[in-house]
């Protein structure tokens, strides 16, 4: 079993376990490369850093990279885009999912939604512009706009996989009705939600209902968007940091999860992991469809998360931190009231 892994060398890597992706031939990385936090949300980030990061990703055999188009407004798929330009040769080993559907304004987290197909046409050639590809891997519908019937935006994705611009077809923070609605127009690829030790939503009806149906789920923000590492400073974070908001980092509701996460932090040195591994490998212990994609922009966590998918906890591991993280103890909403836009229950 590897242990905790700090160091940034690759030699200290074990091997990275693979998963597969429903309509993607290409076996991925169990866990993939989240990039939103390369261009915004999580405070200032650094173009090479990023790029550098993105490097030792592919050489460490990290290669399913979410990205989505309203991420730093196009900036994101720019920069992962570069990186793909750079590692042309291997693009056919490489998954790469995008998204489209929020509209927002520069500097600003309020946001619209758009599912028409001329919106879907338009910002799917834009991502493929920006990404310096031929073909999306994974195209997901970020989220629902309930003025577009799920027919039509479903028929415009289905056109799109038919000239070849994307191949599989995805849907983030939908319900199990719209997934089993679409999926019979369509097949569907993956869905996309949060889902982590403490958001444990889609437990109950959407992690069963991807299973029966066959479609992966690709489970974001698995660290908790930091918190749950034990490790994010929260007296510390910069305005432009969008974690400052989150009802669950506020006052009563963050004494209360601090609690948990020392209890937490506890048993994973007891148990020889660092938080996040145990976040990744709890995971993917559970659920075989399931991909965890972390985000991160430092090496040391790169390393540290790949190692997580050599894990295999016990099934008493695993119920003891489900049990840990009973939802009833989990104070505060997982976004604040802007953020619910879309999101389907
Ligand atoms: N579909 C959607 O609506 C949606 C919404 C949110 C996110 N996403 C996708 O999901 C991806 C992942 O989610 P996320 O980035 O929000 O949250 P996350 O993966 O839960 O957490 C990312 C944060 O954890 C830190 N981190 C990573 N590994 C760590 C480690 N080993 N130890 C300590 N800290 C660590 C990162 O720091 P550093 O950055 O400093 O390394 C970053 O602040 C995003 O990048 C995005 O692609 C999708």
């Amino acid at each position: 079993m590897p242990n905790n892994i700090d160091s940034n060398t690759v030699n200290n890597l074990t091997p990275i376990a693979q998963r597969t992706l429903n309509q993607i031939n290409t076996p991925i990385s169990a866990i993939g490369l989240g990039c939103m936090g390369m261009s915004e949300f999580y405070g200032d980030s650094d173009d090479a850093q990023s790029l550098a990061l993105l490097d030792k990703a592919i050489e460490i055999g990290i290669n399913f990279f979410d990205t989505a188009d309203t991420y730093g407004l196009g900036h994101n798929e720019t920069l992962l885009g570069q990186c793909l330009a750079k590692h042309h040769t291997q693009r056919d080993k490489l998954v790469i999912a995008t998204k489209f559907g929020i509209v927002r304004e520069q500097g600003k987290y309020e946001r619209r939604l758009d599912n028409s197909p001329a919106y879907i046409e338009t910002a799917c050639n834009a991502s493929l512009k920006r990404l310096g590809v031929e073909c999306i891997d994974l195209y997901y519908c970020h989220r629902r706009d309930h003025d577009t019937p799920l027919e039509v935006m479903m028929d415009a994705l289905a056109k799109l996989v038919k000239q070849g611009k994307i191949k599989g077809i995805g849907l983030s923070e939908v319900s199990s009705d719209t997934l089993r609605q679409a999926h019979a127009i369509h097949p569907i690829t993956a869905v996309q939600s949060e889902y982590s030790l403490w958001s444990r939503t889609p437990e109950s009806d959407l992690l069963p209902t991807c299973r029966e149906l066959g479609v992966n789920f690709v489970a974001y923000s698995p660290l908790g968007r930091a918190f749950l590492t034990g490790k994010l400073d929260t007296n510390d974070l910069p305005d432009n940091d969008f974690r400052q908001h989150l009802p669950r980092l506020q006052g009563e509701q963050l004494n209360q999860n601090q609690q948990l996460i020392a209890k937490f932090s506890q048993l994973a040195s007891q148990w020889g992991y660092s938080n996040a591994q145990l976040c990744l490998a709890w995971i993917l212990g559970k659920y075989p469809h399931v991909i965890p994609i972390a985000g991160t922009r430092q090496q040391k966590y790169l390393l540290e998360n790949a190692n997580a998918t050599a894990i295999e906890l016990t099934p008493t591991q695993i119920s003891q931190l489900d049990d840990l993280f009973n939802p009833e103890k989990v104070a505060g909403q997982r976004y604040p009231d802007a953020g619910w836009v879309g999101i389907e229950k």
